[in-house]
């Protein structure tokens, strides 16, 4: 087998197709015709192996549903219109009414969402763990126990799960495991290799990596791909071409990006712990990270996003003061582009408590996501930001001692 970089680069692509063109070009087309009746039919009958109808394939998602299916390990792949689509997808073809749900506490908030809104209206029992709970899961078995649903890592405080651990339970016990596989991508995590059944994926991170599209991504072995498919098929949230073609450009360069974006984050990482005012950086490739050791043992790289805390709390105005600062760090949610991204993220579910403490969010907390940017450029604008805030901070001591006179 190819490494993963050369995959990334000519794996699925057929250039005996298309007049030998590079790139699958973009198949606009809502449908394809037949010369005959007796060809239509065959194609039909082949399903997701012809092109008759783009809803349900389509020449260039195929090509980007190949290169993901093999990047994962997998037998299939499906694109989605985008991650929550893929996402709600495999959790709505898993499930049913009665069956039973767990949950990684640290997962996507829209995700959540859907468990505690269409899922329980659905009438399936969601319950959510820890990821600290995951190498023994099994006092949260039921007979009705259908689904593990798992975010390794998270992205708010980059919280761990066992993976190997959830993925031989599940397997002894009949039940389904799934996880959201963004953060590292199958460049550094390759869950169905640890004995996960399904991957899924936000596009719209590191695969498009550009910040010009919304995709998903979800993969699989054929029994399950059997029973996900017609799903994805009638519930119908496709990917079009033209954001599948976006997508496969962008794994061409993934491994090029992600080894920058990782180096990156980690020189930003070490520089922030050197601060007097940082008092934690939630890095899963810091050695001081709790899990850093079970991150190790399942991943083989760090990407891009991490969160940093700082001691003494300040007042929401010095902590938008030091987002504000900066030039080169945007404030804006999503992640995984070429630029770098801040959010503070210290109010995240605060009307959720059980959902704040279990992830550990800190009161000054704040998102970055390194972007393809020369560190030193980076890590002199945080600098900047620092100062603003000190000088916020500065500021509201005076107004205060103002109102206390
Ligand atoms: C970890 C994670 N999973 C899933 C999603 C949802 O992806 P999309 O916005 O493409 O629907 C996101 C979006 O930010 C995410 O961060």
């Amino acid at each position: 087998m190819a490494s993963i970089d050369t995959d990334l680069l000519h794996f699925g692509d057929d250039r005996s197709q298309d007049r030998g063109a590079i790139n699958t070009p973009v198949y606009r087309a809502s449908l394809f015709s037949f010369k005959t009746y007796q060809d239509f039919l065959a194609a039909r009958l082949e399903g997701t192996n012809s092109f008759v109808y783009s809803r349900v394939s389509n020449p260039t998602r195929a090509t980007l549903e190949a290169k993901i299916a093999h990047l994962e390990r997998a037998d299939h792949a499906i694109a989605f219109s985008s991650g929550m689509a893929a996402i709600s997808t495999s959790l709505i073809s898993l499930l049913k009414h009665g069956d039973h749900l767990l949950v990684a506490m640290c997962c996507y908030g829209p995700t959540r969402q859907v468990c505690d809104t269409l899922l329980k209206n659905m009438g399936v029992e969601v319950e959510y763990f820890d990821s600290d709970e995951s190498p023994d899961l099994s006092h949260r078995i039921k007979s009705n126990t259908r689904v593990i649903y798992l975010e390794s890592p998270g992205t708010l405080t980059f919280q761990i799960q066992d993976l190997r651990a959830v993925a031989r339970l599940a397997r002894e016990n009949n039940i389904y495991t799934i996880i959201d596989n963004t953060w590292a991508t199958p460049i550094y995590q390759q869950p169905i290799t640890l004995g996960i059944d399904v991957v899924v994926h936000t596009g719209t991170k590191y695969f498009g990596g550009h910040s010009d599209v919304v995709a998903g991504l979800l993969a699989c072995n054929s029994e399950l791909y059997r029973r996900i498919q017609p799903f994805a098929e009638v519930l119908g949230a496709a990917l079009s071409p033209d954001d599948a073609y976006l997508l496969t450009r962008g794994l061409r360069t993934l491994g090029v990006r992600l080894a920058q974006q990782s180096k990156n984050a980690l020189k930003l990482a070490q520089w922030l712990k050197s601060r007097p005012e940082v008092r934690f950086v939630y890095h899963p490739d810091m050695p001081d990270f709790p899990s850093y050791d079970l991150a190790h043992s399942q991943m083989r790289g760090s990407s891009g996003l991490f969160a940093f805390s700082l001691h003494q709390p300040a007042p929401l105005e010095a902590q938008y003061a030091l987002v504000n600062a900066l030039n080169y760090f945007s404030i804006g949610v999503s992640w995984g582009g070429y630029e770098s991204l801040i959010l503070p993220v210290g109010e995240s579910y605060r009307d959720v408590p059980v959902v704040r403490k279990s992830m550990g969010i800190e009161d000054e907390m704040y998102r970055v996501s390194v972007g393809l940017e020369d560190i030193d450029d980076l890590i002199e604008d945080m600098e900047k930001g620092f100062a603003a805030r000190a000088e916020a901070l500065s500021s509201h001591e005076v107004s205060l001692t103002g109102v206390d006179l």
